[in-house]
């Protein structure tokens, strides 16, 4: 899968792609995941990438110019399954957006920044547009992170444990079980017994049952 972000701040994608999970999928050639400087495409003679909106009002607008001009030049050299717009407006993203987009073959991620992108170039590029959450971030770059995270871990392979990614919260509408580790009692608090029993499938039954217990406490509405 080949991941292409553009963002007017490339520096705040360097770190969260170049460590653990995300680092060895691009290595075992998993994922390539692509960033580029919307500023290098801007034709404007200091290379702005904002101007004031339309109307009046406080907070800039990010530019038509070089985000169509970035966009176009990747178009030509490639098809793209989905153009994403991160934005607080966006749909919330789920785990189901998350296993969609990890079928897919090129995906592109526009980053906004300031007051967002001149509404053009969502009517004219983007197919999704997606927030992470019911808050206000200064640009799309660490949404942009969140997602390409969730996505990039459900390629096959690029999990160690292949079944771990079926085991996660959400992936059966439900909330994941609790975990336990060594040691066995920590300071009288006991890993409860039938984790120590070997017995599959009571084990498998209480994780069931956890899980379930778990979603009705803290997401009721994942059970409607
Ligand atoms: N940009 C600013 N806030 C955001 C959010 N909540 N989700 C995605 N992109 C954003």
């Amino acid at each position: 899968m080949r991941i292409d972000i553009l963002t007017v701040l490339p520096k705040l994608l360097e770190s969260p792609f170049n460590d653990s999970i995300m680092k060895r999928a691009q290595e075992k050639g998993h994922a390539e995941i692509h960033i580029h400087n919307i500023r290098d495409y801007s034709t404007h003679r200091q290379k702005s990438v904002d101007d004031y909106q339309y109307g009046g009002g406080a907070g800039m607008v990010m530019t038509i110019q070089p985000i169509a001009d970035c966009i176009e030049k990747l178009q030509a050299e490639r098809t793209y399954d989905e153009l994403i717009y991160m934005t607080p407006d966006g749909e919330l993203l789920e785990q189901s957006h998350c296993n969609a987009f990890s079928l897919k073959k090129n995906i592109l991620i526009l980053c906004g920044h300031y007051k967002g992108v001149d509404q053009r170039i969502r009517d004219l590029f983007i197919t999704k547009e997606i927030s992470i959450g019911s808050y206000v971030l200064s640009g799309g770059e660490l949404g942009a992170a969140v997602l390409v995270d969730a996505v990039v871990r459900l390629i096959p392979g690029v999990l160690n444990d292949e079944t771990s990614a079926l085991t996660d919260s959400f992936q059966d509408g439900l909330l994941a079980p609790p975990v336990y580790t060594r040691p066995e009692d920590y300071n009288g608090h006991k890993v409860p017994e039938v984790l120590l029993s070997g017995h599959s499938a009571n084990i498998d039954e209480w994780r069931n049952e956890q899980s379930i217990i778990r979603t009705k406490e803290r997401r009721p509405d994942l059970l409607d």
